[in-house]
């Protein structure tokens, strides 16, 4: 199989603070990857540094074999990676469909503008995705007054719209109820097996992690700790006592 996302030798600081250490590590196409670490060990600002949020001090990012480290967001998310944001990011006062619609117009690349011939065939596809993400009787609300769980739900489907080859989610199931959990993790292998979508996923829940990702890597203090199997992962002396054991 092969790898769609490569970290090469990763660096990045904000001032004294060394977020990500020489971080390798690699992302196979069509499985769903997980991501887990204690609080400020760099999940996130990796997940920035891949997609091009921000500029990495050293290191190589490759996206399908092609270096994207010195490319803008617009620029890495037209190639089809996109990711999802720990606070949602969606536009509260506008309903859910229009927030889908304005996604397109935003990181078209699965219809290009908005204003194009295709209107339509867009309109359809959000209701499409927000029956998907069970949100379809939503879909004329104003998204800001939708709860936690639905705008995540939301911005889930927003990033479908693009038809990303690869998503990137970090914590998509944080803050959603415990018996909504199961219909998420349902949702995001619907999206990795019948969209074929690549997922990398940032997670504390480590019943969703072992139940969702095929691989996982763990950081700790900025830098790569461990990578395998859950079941490996589930069992590393390192990553327990860095990580599992104090959950
Ligand atoms: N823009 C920034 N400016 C300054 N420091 C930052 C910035 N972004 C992240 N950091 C710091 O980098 C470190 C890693 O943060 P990061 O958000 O990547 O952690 P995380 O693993 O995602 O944590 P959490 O599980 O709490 O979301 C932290 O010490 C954080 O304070
Ligand atoms: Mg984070």
């Amino acid at each position: 199989m092969n790898q769609i996302i490569e970290v090469q030798s990763v660096s990045k600081s904000f001032g004294g603070v060394q977020a990500n250490q020489d971080i390798s590590l690699s992302v196979k196409e069509g499985i769903i990857t997980g991501l887990i670490g204690p609080n400020g060990s760099g999940k996130t600002t990796l997940f920035n540094s891949i997609v091009g949020q921000h500029p990495i001090d050293n290191g190589n990012i490759l996206f399908q074999g092609k270096e994207i480290s010195k490319l803008r967001v617009g620029e890495i998310a037209r190639l089809g990676l996109l990711r999802t944001f720990q606070q949602t990011r969606i536009y509260n006062k506008m309903n859910c469909v229009d927030n889908m619609e304005i996604s397109v117009s935003h990181r078209g690349r699965r219809f290009g503008s908005m204003f194009s011939s295709r209107k339509g065939e867009i309109l359809d596809r959000a209701e499409e995705l927000l029956d998907f993400v069970g949100l379809y009787s939503k879909r004329f609300l104003i998204s800001g007054d939708l709860s936690f769980g639905q705008q995540k739900l939301l911005e889930f489907a927003m990033a479908l719209m693009n038809d990303p080859k690869v998503l990137l989610l970090d914590e998509p199931t944080a803050g959603i109820n415990p018996t909504l959990i199961n219909g998420l993790i349902d949702r995001l292998k619907r999206a990795n097996e019948e969209m074929g979508v690549t997922l990398f996923v940032i997670e504390h829940n480590m019943r969703v992690v072992m139940n969702l990702a095929s691989h996982v890597f763990c950081l700790a203090h900025g830098k790569l700790l461990a990578g395998g199997p859950p079941s490996e992962i589930q069992n590393d002396q390192k990553v327990i006592d860095a990580y599992l054991g104090a959950h």
